[in-house]
């Protein structure tokens, strides 16, 4: 059977979540060697052969920065090659009338892996319904962004240590946020967590996953009070009021948009251990300022994505082969 990543509840099992993690530190370490390093340049030539003749297609039909290029980078990493579709509901054959199900039945044929971004909720799957090769939902419109989940909890365990015991706030648009739905999901991979659910009324998170949280005995508590829970956080998780998902409805969007503003007197009353992270982009719920405080880890997270992705991509191509 092929196999496919669709959503971040795939990786609840701490024993594949560890050898993902395990790998991406593995790659990141390599990295982190001195260019000249004879283990480095070994290391890496052995890594380039992972993808070695393979082809991944990179085919979005929604805007990116980070995940599109964070996934170029991470193929060529491993020795492989690049189809890249960027904004493919304008350039691909999708504007003819070209339904999702026929691209992706034409991109198999050139690609050993399909990475697809869509702004429908459900698209990865209806791909992976048709596709003879391993669909990555690299975001699915407000449902599910799983690499992303990964790459922000890897990133909680290499700043923290730990991804157990801890006070999370996710904070922003809980309704709509992608990253936050499969957050939201892969957080039952943790033992002990208590969350924070900061939003606007109209934009906390939907029934669904306040209902599974329930039943997993996720402790958590809704408001829409930041400055109520900054202190009490062991990481603060802001999303963007993602305007594109209002539709017509802008007097909502008007109305929730400033919800919350993060600037340097904010984050001074986080914990001094405390960490901020993103999944960018950002809006203004971050001011630049804050970037250069020891809290900031969202620019961490962008480079941790490459590892990560690197260690999915070597999952699926062995998988392949097994
Ligand atoms: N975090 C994220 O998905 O960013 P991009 O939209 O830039 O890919």
């Amino acid at each position: 059977m092929v196999q496919h990543i669709l959503t971040a509840s795939q990786f609840k099992d701490r024993e594949l979540l560890g050898e993902i993690f395990s790998r991406a530190n593995y790659f990141q370490e390599i990295h982190l060697l001195p260019k000249n390093d004879q283990v480095r340049k070994d290391a890496r030539k052995k890594i380039r052969e992972t993808l070695d003749d393979q082809s991944v297609g990179i085919f979005f039909y929604e805007p990116s920065t980070r995940t599109g290029s964070s996934f170029q980078r991470a193929v060529h990493n491993l020795g492989g090659e690049v189809i890249k579709s960027e904004n493919a509901g304008q350039f691909s054959s999708a504007i003819k009338g070209e339904s999702i199900e026929d691209s992706i039945k034409t991109m198999e044929k050139y690609a050993e892996i399909i990475i697809l971004r869509h702004p429908e909720i459900g698209s990865a799957s209806r791909a992976a319904a048709v596709s003879q090769v391993p669909i990555i939902n690299a975001g699915d419109g407000a449902g599910e962004h799983p690499t992303q989940a990964l790459l922000d909890l890897y990133t909680i365990q290499r700043e923290i240590g730990t991804f157990d015991n801890l006070k999370i706030a996710l904070v922003g648009d809980l309704l709509n946020g992608r990253t936050i739905h499969s957050l939201t999901q892969l957080l039952e991979v943790a033992q002990n967590t208590e969350l924070f659910l900061v939003a606007p009324d109209p934009l906390q998170l939907p029934e669904k996953y306040r209902k599974m949280l329930q039943a997993k005995n996720i402790k958590f508590r809704e408001t829409d009070s930041l400055a109520e829970v900054l202190p009490h956080a062991d990481v603060v998780y802001m999303t963007r009021i993602q305007k594109e998902r209002f539709g017509t409805d802008t007097a909502l969007y008007e109305q929730v948009k400033n919800s919350f503003i993060l600037g340097p007197e904010e984050v001074n009353k986080m914990q001094k251990d405390a960490i901020l992270m993103h999944p960018l982009p950002r809006v203004n719920e971050i001011s630049p300022e804050v970037d250069k405080l020891p809290q900031a880890r969202y620019f961490d997270q962008v480079e941790n994505g490459v590892y990560i992705r690197m260690s999915l991509l070597e999952h699926l191509a062995q998988a392949a082969t097994t």
